[in-house]
Parts: structure tokens; C-alpha cells; sequence
């Protein structure tokens, strides 16, 4: 119940989906919570009912994409509730099933900025602190994306499939130095990324529905905690058997 008390929390895409799901249980897990995001109304609220349910939160603004807001974020958090020591990166948007002729130049940047180097920015900006302290876990959203082509368009599974290379490399480089760097993949998640979204491959999942947030953000709160303990460098798959049979 309480498997993260006296850890820090720092949650992009924390206003929406997956995030604000994993802000939430992350707090409810004992965790201190910086919910970061772009919309401050959404996100003080989710603040509000965190704070009124005895947890503690805050709400910091984020673009993934602006290292001054990242600076400024991490700053704020580190201020108001200590060394930061989980990082969630859920931020992301999907592409619409954009083939290579679909998407443009610039749609494609777009997408790869805000999905890999936002990941890079804040990672960048929050590992030393984790350094500092010896000890960080770093959970990275990734995808069934990550692993197969389908999920996404184009652009979406290029940068599903380098979050793969982004969290081995940051395992195998600061592993020994107390950090853990997990990807967490989910499959077809109810979210208002996947609003509207009607996929014929969703009956051909074995657990015969999507998934809610709050179960990823359940093993989200697993990955963080110190019963992860031997977990570095993996991908962890959470999508009702999705991607068995294909
Ligand atoms: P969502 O659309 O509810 O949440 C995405 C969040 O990212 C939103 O809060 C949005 O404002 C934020 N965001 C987008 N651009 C940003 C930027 N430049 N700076 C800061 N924040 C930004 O969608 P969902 O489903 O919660 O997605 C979360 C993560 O889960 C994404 O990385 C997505 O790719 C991944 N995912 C989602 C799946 C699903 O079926 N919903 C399946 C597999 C992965």
C-alpha cells in the first residue's frame, strides 16, 4: 500500500490518460507527486483531489519539448519536495496510422521531438539529481509500437522503437550507479489518445477488451518501487496479451 512512501515522483503527461492515472496511484502509493503537464487547470485539480484523498502533489508546468520549462519544473519540484528519485515519462502523441507518404516533414519531426528527444530533455535534466542520491528509477512509456509495426504510423513506431535503444542504453550506462531504467509498453489503453480510434486487430486480444490507465499505472507503481529491485533494462509488456499472435 504504501510501497513508495519517502520517494519523489516526477510525472510527464501527468494531466492526461496513462500519466494522470500513474500520478494518482503513484500518490496513493506514498509518493510525493510533481504532476507535470501543459494545462494548469487540469492539472491543479488532479493536484487538488490528490492533496484532499491525504496524499501530496504538486502541479508543474512542462513542454517536453522547451528545456527552460524542464529546468524550471525540475527546479520547482526539487524545491517544494525533495530530490527527485522516479521519473515517469509518459508524455507522447500518436500519429493517426500516418504512412511515410502521409506524414510530412514536419509532422514527422514534431512527432519524434515531442516522443523521443522530449524523453531525452527531461531525463537529461533529472538523472543527475538521481546520481546525486544513488538511487533513481526511470520508467519509460513505450509501446506495443516499440516492438511490432501496427500500433502507430511511421513516425510513431520509429520513436516507440528508439525509446527501446534509449532505456537500454540508459540502463547499461548508469545501472551500476543505482539508477533502473524500465520501459513499460502498453497495449490498446482507453485514454484520449485512442479516443475514436476503432481497431479491428483489438478482438484478436486475449483478455477480449482494452485496457484502463489505472491498470498500467498499477504496474507503473510496481516498476518504481523497490520490488523492481532486480528490474533494469527491461521491457515490460501490459497490453491483454495483445501482441501474442502476431
Ligand atoms: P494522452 O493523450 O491521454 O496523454 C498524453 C499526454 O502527453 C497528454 O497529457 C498531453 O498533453 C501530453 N503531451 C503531449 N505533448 C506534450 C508536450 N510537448 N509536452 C508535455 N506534454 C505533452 O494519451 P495516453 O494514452 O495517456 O499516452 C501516454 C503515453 O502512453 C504516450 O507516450 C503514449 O504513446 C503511450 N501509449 C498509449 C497507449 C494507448 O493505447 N493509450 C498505448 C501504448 C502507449
Amino acid at each position: 500500500m504504501n510501497s513508495l512512501k519517502g520517494h519523489v515522483a516526477f510525472v510527464t503527461g501527468g494531466t492526461s490518460g496513462i500519466g494522470e492515472a500513474t500520478a494518482r496511484a503513484f500518490a496513493k502509493a506514498g509518493a510525493k507527486v510533481a504532476v507535470a503537464g501543459r494545462k494548469e487547470d487540469i492539472g491543479s485539480q488532479i493536484v487538488k483531489e490528490i492533496n484532499e484523498a491525504g496524499g501530496q502533489a504538486i502541479f508543474v508546468e512542462l513542454d517536453v519539448t522547451e528545456s527552460e520549462k524542464i529546468k524550471n519544473a525540475v527546479k520547482k519540484t526539487v524545491k517544494e519536495l525533495g530530490p527527485i528519485d522516479i521519473l515517469f515519462n509518459s508524455a507522447g502523441i500518436h500519429d493517426a496510422y500516418d504512412t511515410v507518404l502521409d506524414a510530412d516533414e514536419e509532422s514527422f519531426s514534431n512527432l519524434m521531438n515531442i516522443n523521443v528527444n522530449g524523453v531525452f530533455l527531461v531525463t537529461k535534466e533529472i538523472l543527475p539529481i538521481m546520481l546525486e542520491n544513488g538511487k533513481g528509477s526511470i520508467i519509460t512509456v513505450g509501446s506495443q509500437g516499440s516492438f511490432v509495426a501496427g500500433p502507430g504510423g511511421i513516425a510513431y513506431v520509429t520513436s516507440k522503437h528508439a525509446l527501446v535503444g534509449f532505456n537500454k542504453q540508459l540502463s547499461y550506462d548508469f545501472g551500476d550507479k543505482g539508477i533502473r531504467a524500465n520501459l513499460l509498453a502498453p497495449g490498446f489503453i482507453e485514454t484520449p489518445m485512442t479516443e475514436g480510434i476503432e481497431d479491428e486487430r483489438l478482438k484478436d486480444i486475449p483478455a477480449g477488451r482494452a485496457g484502463t490507465a489505472e491498470e498500467i499505472a498499477k504496474v507503473a507503481v510496481f516498476l518504481a518501487s523497490d520490488d523492481a529491485s532486480y528490474l533494469q533494462g527491461s521491457e515490460i509488456t501490459a497490453d491483454g496479451g495483445w501482441n501474442i499472435g502476431r
